[in-house]
């Protein structure tokens, strides 16, 4: 059932996670009452779609600034971003310009994961726009990490609860090896950043479950063999359909994420098609 505040409609998906947030023009700036109004959505629901949006960087770059401080990402995995981007904004794309990739992902699938987790400051928000989208396929998934928590089987919980495990640094989304990494032959040792198998939210106190990407990851403590077969229980758990909602995608909508509490995957889609996204990640401070 949709909602009203007092100045947006938010229009729940009727899946386990997402709303539609009407009745705003981003492009006109967002009043310190209004913006607590979608502090508020978004933290009841984890991701929040804002549709026929115009937007410039700029804009872009200042909503996404009201969440929080801003990662600059460098694009190291397609050969470095296009210089004129904001240093705040990438580019998810399958577009090729003078032979070089101009921004990440490609058109292939993109398995589960949520951003940046392999630093020690990862991010909270994501918030990406749709430029170009393709007529079909390149949807985006996303999995509700508290409901799975909440419904986690007994046995599995009380083996990860207070656990750390390592999120793996040296792949991409993609699937191949990560610039300037080497592929990892101990995943008890590889490279990447420690973190809390579950974490509470630090404003809906909710807990869930942060595993950061589909394979690779490791469960400190447990050995290879039982890490990856608790990870592919808590995979198959957290995937299940009941807690995901599905992004399909249309030119103009913004979307913004909690990775603290929300893992996404994309499907792959035509590559003659172009998908054009631009991408800003609020780091988690
Ligand atoms: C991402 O994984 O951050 C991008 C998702 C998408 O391209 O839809």
């Amino acid at each position: 059932m949709s909602t009203r505040t007092a100045s947006l409609e938010i229009v729940p998906s009727g899946k386990a996670l997402g709303a539609d947030v009407r009745g705003l023009d981003i492009s006109r700036g967002i009043s310190e009452e209004t913006f607590q109004e979608i502090l508020e959505a978004w933290y009841r629901h984890l991701v929040l779609r804002f549709r026929d949006q115009d937007i410039t960087d700029q804009q872009l770059v200042e909503f996404a600034l009201r969440f929080g401080s801003l990662h600059h990402a460098a694009g190291s995995e397609y050969g470095g971003k296009p210089e004129e981007l904001h240093e705040a904004v990438e580019l998810i794309s399958n577009i090729v310009k003078n032979g070089k990739p101009i921004g990440a992902l490609a058109a292939g699938e993109a398995t589960w994961h949520t951003d940046m987790s392999m630093y020690e400051v990862p991010a909270s928000a994501t918030l990406l726009y749709g430029d170009e989208i393709p007529p079909s396929g390149g949807n985006t998934r996303f999995t509700n990490l508290c409901l799975a928590y909440d419904e986690l089987d007994e046995e599995l919980r009380s083996l990860v609860e207070g656990r750390r495990s390592i999120h793996d640094a040296a792949y991409l989304a993609s699937g191949g090896v990560r610039p300037g990494y080497e592929a990892v032959t101990d995943k008890s040792q590889g490279p990447g950043a420690r973190h809390p198998v579950v974490r509470t939210h630090p404003h809906s106190r909710r807990k869930a479950l942060y595993l950061g990407r589909m394979g690779n990851g490791y469960i400190e403590g447990l050995s290879v063999e039982e890490s990856d077969r608790v990870l592919e229980q808590l995979w198959a758990h957290m995937t299940q359909p009941r807690f995901i909602w599905e992004q399909e995608w249309r030119k103009g909508d913004l979307i913004v994420w909690d990775n603290r509490c929300v893992a996404h995957s994309r499907g792959a889609f035509d590559p003659e098609a172009r998908r054009l996204m631009r991408r800003v990640t609020v780091m988690d401070a």
